[in-house]
């Protein structure tokens, strides 16, 4: 982040990728990870075009393997699974380009989120691709028998339950593909299955039970989303029918490596600034490596800027995805994730009830146990962690686990992702933030067991965020809680920056003998500093 002269905001590229904030006290700190000079001459070019792939050398592999027996006329049936943006999508366009060098044909459907889409959508859209879509009347399935016999009298010469007309018209559809196969192998891909309409998953669950183990040379590639449930719905029993299947695979994408990251990273702003080493590493340490994450903020970061974008900004992509995941939460989790949003480091439950004046324990945990289900939490150890926040702040707390009865697993939780933190946090109204950061600097405050235990900098933290709601006086305290720690660690310009907050305070209004200790504090600190310099020297 850039502040220019006049006190506008600039962004800097690598700034944009790491996500780092500008000090509470000033912009000292975003000069330092900057390039020093007043960003986005308009130079820089979108590099939205022309699309990128890195890894997934495994997956590719067992994908071309199935490709390549399906070229000899052998079945495949394949799942891609994984959360949304961890590039399935990328992924089996890979697999149709393979597919397409192989001399098999290809015709993939994409389901349509909102339960909008027409019955059979999926397979309409394919054979409609195939140019064998007046083959079935869709729209009337019940009306088979007649499409069977071209519309003539002659019709079933028994009456046929309803079942045995949808089994009828199911064979058809898969009959009709079969021929097809036999000119040339076929691959049909559906993508966004967690979003097919009931009949479309009915039909798939028979086509897939004929199809494993068979010469069809017909070919399958399922690509979806986790979805929570596994109950007797038409997409679990799809599911299932799938993975029964003969010779059915599964792929299941994990994040991008650390180095995957940086290549994309890497590859996305080419034409733009480079983004270092440090810079990619922090930016999958932010996305955990999501690919969607990491490639969006790495394009808006390569497009350039301009002077009116917020400072913290994610891409909108980046947003609607993550407003995409919230939708199966119910409101008090979002609730609970908004206010963790805002702690310093990891939560615990303890705090969280301090924060959260009006919940009980147990719906605490009852939230937290759904957002780590969810996968937005996870236990502190696993996940992110702000850069210099000491897990122990907020754990030191001698009651972190009070009321956790029944309760066996871990006692504080993080973002699993600090992007969706980010996000989570920029959802909140400025007044609303202001009363959680206080809520929080009172939790904190009540839980302290000595003036100077290990929590003064997340007290400082939210004492500074919490506006007019924490008076002068106390922020001082903070201050020199904080300052006297980091002198205590050595930290003397971290412990220079508090005592002249203390400074700079007492001359907007009167503070106690504070000031004296500040000033000298200060010194002290600027003495430590100085000495560093000669070891450095
Ligand atoms: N292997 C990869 N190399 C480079 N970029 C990738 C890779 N995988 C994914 N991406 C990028 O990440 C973004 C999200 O990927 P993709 O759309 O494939 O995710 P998805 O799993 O299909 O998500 P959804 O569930 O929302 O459909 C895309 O912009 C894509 O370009
Ligand atoms: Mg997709």
């Amino acid at each position: 982040m850039l502040i220019d002269s006049a006190g506008r905001a600039g962004v800097c590229h690598k700034e944009f990728v790491t996500g780092r904030r500008r000090a509470p006290s000033g912009g000292r700190r975003c000069y330092q990870v900057c390039c020093g000079q007043a960003h986005n001459p308009g130079g820089v070019s979108a590099v939205r075009s022309g699309s990128v792939f890195v890894g997934r050398y495994r997956e590719l592999t067992l994908l071309r393997e199935g490709l390549g027996q399906l070229a000899h006329g052998s079945p495949m049936i394949t799942s891609v699974v994984g959360e949304a943006g961890i590039g399935k999508t990328a992924l089996v366009s890979q697999a149709m380009d393979s597919a397409a060098g192989l001399g098999i044909r290809v015709a993939r459907s994409s389901a349509v989120e909102g339960g909008g889409s027409p019955a059979y959508w999926l397979w309409k859209d394919v054979l409609r691709q195939l140019s064998i879509g007046d083959q079935i009347d869709f729209d009337d399935p019940g009306n088979f028998d007649q499409q069977e016999s071209g519309g003539a009298t002659a019709g079933p010469i028994y009456a046929e339950t309803r079942p045995q007309r949808v089994f009828r018209f199911y064979e058809a559809v898969t009959d009709c593909l079969r021929a097809h196969a036999l000119e040339a192998p076929l691959l049909i891909i559906f993508d966004d299955l967690h979003w097919a309409d009931d009949e479309s998953l009915r039909l798939l669950a028979h086509f897939v039970r004929g199809l494993g183990g068979i010469d069809s040379g017909i070919g399958l590639i399922l690509a979806y989303r986790d979805r929570p449930g596994g109950g007797p719905d038409p997409f679990s029993d799809a599911i299932l029918q799938t993975a029964r299947a003969a010779g059915s695979e599964s792929i299941r994408l994990g994040p991008f490596s650390k180095d995957e990251s940086a290549e994309v990273v890497q590859l996305i702003t080419r034409d733009s600034e480079r983004i270092g080493t440090g810079e990619s590493g922090e930016l999958f340490e932010r996305t955990g490596g999501n690919p969607l994450f990491v490639t969006e903020i790495a394009r808006m970061a390569a497009a350039g800027n301009d002077d009116d974008r917020p400072p913290h900004e994610l891409p909108a992509t980046v947003q609607l995805a993550i407003n995409d995941r919230l939708r199966v939460l119910s409101p008090s989790v979002i609730e609970l994730l908004e206010t963790a949003s805002l702690a310093h480091g990891a939560v615990t439950p303890a705090v969280l009830l301090d924060v959260m004046k009006t919940w009980t324990m147990e719906e605490v945990h009852g939230a937290l146990g759904e957002a780590t289900e969810s996968r937005f939490l996870i236990e502190a150890s696993e996940g992110f962690s702000a850069p210099g926040v000491s897990r122990s702040t907020i754990a030191a707390r001698p009651d972190a686990s009070a009321g956790s009865a029944g309760h066996t697993g871990a006692s504080e939780w993080n973002f699993r992702h600090a992007v969706v933190q980010e996000a989570m946090a920029s959802h909140i109204s400025t007044g609303r933030r202001a009363r959680i950061h206080a809520a929080y600097a009172d939790a904190l405050e009540s839980g302290r067991q000595s003036a100077d235990s290990g929590n003064s900098e997340a007290l400082l933290f939210h004492a500074l965020r919490a506006g007019p709601l924490i008076e002068n006086g106390r922020v001082v305290r903070y201050l020199l809680f904080a300052a006297r720690a980091a002198m205590r660690s050595l930290a003397f310009e971290r412990a220079a920056g508090h005592f002249l907050g203390v400074i700079e305070l007492s001359e907007a209004e009167e503070v106690d003998g504070s000031l004296a200790e500040a000033m000298h504090g200060f010194a002290l600190a600027g003495s430590g500093m100085g000495r560093d310099q000669q070891i450095a020297d």
